[in-house]
């Protein structure tokens, strides 16, 4: 169930006919895969009701910003767009314009407060309402609608059709919301608590997905681990290792991937699973977040420097060759040049294929926010220069040990700089530019020929 905060909630229509026949859409996504997979469902939804893809906002008939709100920047650039876009609007009256996704659940109608020419404010549990919410607000004006806490595993965007971006690789969500409490982090406050999806109803969309000639799945959980938990299957609960199997055995699915496991709970069960499906793909994103004990700590990640190398450790024994990322951020409240060392060392240690670095958002509401000891921006900054440097030089290293290699590679299409050169990614998700047109989708065998700071290039043996 879900709540209408604003206007009385229309009802639904028990049968919908497609009514808005030949008019167009745009939707631009901030945010996570999980925001982009919603948006993904959004189109699908939207075209179910008989509309078109529009190539740009200006010539749409309905504009959909899907937002994201983990950084301070990010809620900026929300509103400097819907900015741009009232200007738009002025000159297509009838135009309308709907926000969703994370920063809208926050938000709420202080959106329709701020920004007077949206139509549409729905929350992150919502999505399966746009249609309906269209059809209020071209009726009774400006509505918005989020999610309470009662809402259930009906009200998931995953089990709407989606209209996917790439024919051979899509998302599968298997968890929606988080139950942990970092300290940083306002995921739980506008994704709620954990559901996660059975997994009869997983293993079936990938099935169907492989039937549509998809290859490639990508499992999607703020914390894979504990995917399962909220379940009760004849007094048992399912655990993701076994999810892992079972996604690995339908036929047709070459690669598997997920994001994300939290250090915390991550055990040996789920590394053996990798190891042991031939299409789980040597590769693991791994957040750490920070190298500090204290500051983990103060994060309430639940696991220690010294914790994190270890895991890392053991992961690396189970599967030799495991590329891995991860995720840190710089300049948490009371981050000392000490604590910031010991990230650096941390990160010297793992030596990350990759890493996603932020620098310290406050986000209202989170504890974080008002604990003591926030750090001066051009700190913050110092820092994140710092170990931008390490870990490009790490990358780089990396990078150069795989000349030489040969890798089956999963072709994505034409590179964005050059149509006569292909990207494509390797196992461990590397990205891998070669030469000539080959078609997305397809498979082939590279040899590594050269390393650039954060690419590879090949050529097909
Ligand atoms: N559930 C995922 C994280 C989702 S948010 C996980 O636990 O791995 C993606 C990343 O954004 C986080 O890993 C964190 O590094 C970063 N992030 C989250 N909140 C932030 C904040 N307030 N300021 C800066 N970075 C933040
Ligand atoms: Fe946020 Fe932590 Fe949940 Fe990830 S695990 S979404 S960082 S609260
Ligand atoms: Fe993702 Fe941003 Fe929401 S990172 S979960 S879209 S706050």
């Amino acid at each position: 169930m879900t709540e209408s905060v604003l206007l009385g909630m229309p009802s639904r229509k028990p049968q919908r006919v497609a009514s808005r026949v030949g008019k167009s859409y745009f939707v631009r996504t901030y945010g996570c895969q999980m925001n982009e997979h919603d948006s993904e469902r959004i189109s699908g939804l939207l075209e179910s009701d008989g509309m078109v893809p529009a190539s740009a906002p200006e010539s749409a008939d309905v504009v959909i910003l899907n937002t994201c709100t983990i950084r301070e920047n990010a809620d900026m650039k929300l509103y400097g767009y819907l900015g741009s876009l009232k200007a738009v609007k002025d000159e297509h009256p009838g135009m309308q314009i709907l926000v969703g996704g994370c920063m809208a659940q926050r938000d709420r109608e202080a959106i329709l407060e701020r920004a007077g020419w949206v139509d549409v404010v729905f929350g992150t549990h919502n999505t399966h309402r746009v249609l309906d919410l269209l059809d209020h607000s071209e009726e009774w004006g400006p509505v918005a609608e989020v999610w309470d806490e009662t809402t259930s595993v009906e009200d998931m965007p995953s089990m709407l059709p989606a209209n996917r971006d790439s024919d051979h690789s899509a998302w599968v969500t298997i968890t929606i919301g988080c139950n942990n409490s970092c300290t940083f982090c306002i995921v739980p406050m506008v994704r709620g608590r954990e559901i996660s999806r059975r997994p009869s109803d997983i293993i079936n969309e990938v099935k169907q997905l492989a039937g549509e000639g998809v290859v490639e799945v990508t499992l999607l959980g703020q914390n894979v681990n504990s995917y399962g938990r909220d379940l009760d299957l004849n007094g048992r609960s399912p655990i993701f290792a076994d999810l892992l199997r079972r996604v690995g055995e339908v036929e047709g699915i070459r690669r598997i991937r997920y994001t994300s496991p939290h250090p915390k709970d991550i055990k040996e069960d789920v590394m053996y699973a990798m190891a042991e499906s031939a299409a789980v793909c040597e590769q693991l994103h791994f957040p750490l977040q920070s190298g500090s004990d204290s500051i983990l700590a103060a994060m309430h990640r639940g696991y220690n420097g010294e914790r994190f190398l270890e895991k890392l450790e053991m992961a690396r024994r189970i599967i030799p060759d495991l590329a891995v990322s991860t995720d840190i951020i710089v300049g948490f409240p009371g981050e000392t040049e000490q604590d910031f060392q010991d990230t650096l060392d941390v990160v010297a240690a793992a030596r990350f294929d990759s890493a996603f670095t932020f620098q310290y958002s406050p986000r209202p509401g989170t504890p974080a926010a008002t604990m003591p000891g926030h750090i001066e921006k051009a700190v913050i900054q110092e820092r994140f220069e710092r170990l931008v440097a390490l870990q490009n030089a790490i990358t780089f290293e990396k990078n150069m040990e795989q000349v030489g290699k040969t890798e089956e590679v999963l072709v994505e299409g034409p590179s964005k700089k050059n149509p006569l050169v292909a990207t494509a990614r390797t196992r461990g998700n590397r990205p891998v530019h070669v030469d000539g047109k080959f078609d997305a989708g397809r498979f082939m065998s590279v040899e590594i020929i050269r390393a650039a700071p954060h690419n590879l290039f090949g050529v097909v043996v």
